[in-house]
């Protein structure tokens, strides 16, 4: 079963250390969260699992770690600057302000008025001061994207590491957007991660390119414990694309408050390539970009059949950190019966996005003989760099058994007293909650195959 409600997961993150609203101690900050002890762990592995899955497992796909503060050229040329917005509406009664698009009628949600103002657009871009002077002549943007960065260091990457069509750039990072309603939990954020990949092919090739990453991306979806049940594709309508976008399909998946978008796969066309790029004119550009006379690099890949210098179209899957934690957490959560009147929280979450791997309990906290070995096997488990391996030693195995059901953890690990005469361990499984006795040598493999299963 999923979450039976947004509040049951965010009671869960705060109890237990995944999620928290940024400074809450001063009353928060809106559409702003941290990520705690548990919740890093989970987002790093997740951001690990991606990118090892386009990274390291295509020899055409590069990483990139750009800068957040961006260059307003780079934003003037690709067109955020000027269309980079919502529609804002204002209420004359209460003064607040809403998303005109997502206002049910034309009703103020806050006090009910229907004194409204004409929707207007307002940029969601951040602008911050760059150096000692703040008189506005020298300001720098939050990029609201990770991609422009990529199309900016296409030569730099091309040059560099000897690409040739098809390839992409992949890159992981905070993204900022000043949404006038941030809403549900870590949905709707106003500082976010994205993880995107930009996949330049040959123009013509680009509609069958776009079909191939969503299946891909579908697939990845699932192997990170999010089924097809819960998603439907969205064919973006045209009149809702991106000023980028020839067309865009979005994974919509089911999260707790509604059918809402996890990731979008866009095809960007020549767009933003043919934006940026210097030599406009002598370049074969199809998408209607601005006349550039800034840019000082050719972006354009020369093709090696003809030699003609090509502008590629680029497909862009692009998901959101945040949503995909979101995901995987409502689908990891379940409330399980156990008779009686007794119920348990068990989350869970496919073995390598657990923020913990493995918890080795000895059976007494006082009893130094079960601690150190306990310990050793902690310290042996840990180095073998598949994640965090923790030693609990509160001396209460169902107490600890009910933490590690609720944050995930694959595998409990008891040292008792048959330990230090036969070397074996008590090994718990989290879903099955059997037990069964395994020898301590065997138990580094034990835990490398459910990890990796
Ligand atoms: N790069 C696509 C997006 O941020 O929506």
């Amino acid at each position: 079963m999923t979450a039976k409600t947004m509040d049951d997961l965010v009671s869960l993150c705060k109890r237990r250390g995944f999620i928290f609203q940024s400074g809450e101690i001063y009353g928060g900050l809106q559409g702003m969260y941290d990520y705690g002890p548990l919740g890093v762990e989970l987002k790093n592995n997740l951001k690990s699992a991606w990118w090892s899955s386009m990274v390291y497992e295509n020899d055409n796909i590069e990483g990139l770690d750009a800068s957040i503060l961006s260059n307003p050229t780079v934003l003037k040329y690709s067109g955020h600057e000027d269309t980079f917005s919502d529609p804002m509406v204002d209420c004359k009664s209460c003064n607040s302000r809403f998303r005109a698009d997502q206002l049910d009628k034309n009703i103020c949600p806050n006090c009910g008025s229907e004194d409204l103002t004409e929707p207007r657009p307002f940029n969601l871009m951040f602008k911050t001061n760059v150096g000692p002077i703040s008189d506005g002549s020298s300001f720098a943007y939050l990029r609201p994207e990770t991609a422009q960065q990529i199309f900016t260091n296409f030569k730099n990457v091309v040059d560099s590491s000897s690409k040739t069509l098809p390839f992409g750039i992949a890159q992981i990072g905070k993204a900022f957007r000043n949404e006038i309603t941030p809403r549900n939990f870590i949905f709707r954020v106003r500082e976010f991660e994205q993880m995107e990949l930009e996949f330049f092919v040959r123009p013509g090739t680009d509609e069958d390119w776009h079909k191939e990453w969503v299946k891909k991306r579908l697939h990845w979806w699932e192997q990170q414990g999010v089924p097809k049940d819960n998603i439907e594709l969205y064919d973006v309508p045209d009149d809702e694309l991106a000023h980028y976008s020839k067309g865009t399909i979005d994974i919509m998946y089911k999260f707790p408050h509604g059918l809402e978008e996890l990731e979008g796969i866009a095809n960007r066309t020549d767009f933003d390539l043919g934006s940026h790029t210097k030599n406009q004119d002598e370049l074969n550009i199809s998408a209607k970009v601005m006349p550039n006379n800034n840019s000082n690099t050719r972006l354009a890949i020369q093709d090696i059949d003809s030699k003609k210098w090509v502008v590629p179209y680029v497909i862009e899957p692009s998901a959101g950190v945040d949503r995909g934690v979101l995901a995987i957490m409502n689908e990891a959560y379940n409330v399980e019966d156990l008779g009686e009147g007794k119920e348990r929280i068990v989350l869970k979450l496919k073995p390598h996005l657990s923020p913990i791997k493995a918890a080795v309990i000895p059976l007494k906290k006082n009893n130094a003989e079960l601690v150190n070995k306990a310990s050793d096997l902690k310290k042996r488990l840990q180095s073998l760099n598949i994640g965090r391996v923790v030693l609990e030693n509160t001396g209460n195995i169902g107490k600890g058994y009910r933490r590690h059901d609720e944050i995930g953890t694959p595998l409990c690990i008891t040292i008792d007293f048959e330990s230090l005469e036969d070397n074996t361990a008590t090994v718990r499984d989290r879903d099955t909650m059997k037990q069964e006795r395994v020898s301590i040598d065997a138990l580094p493999d034990y835990l490398i195959k459910c990890i990796n299963e």
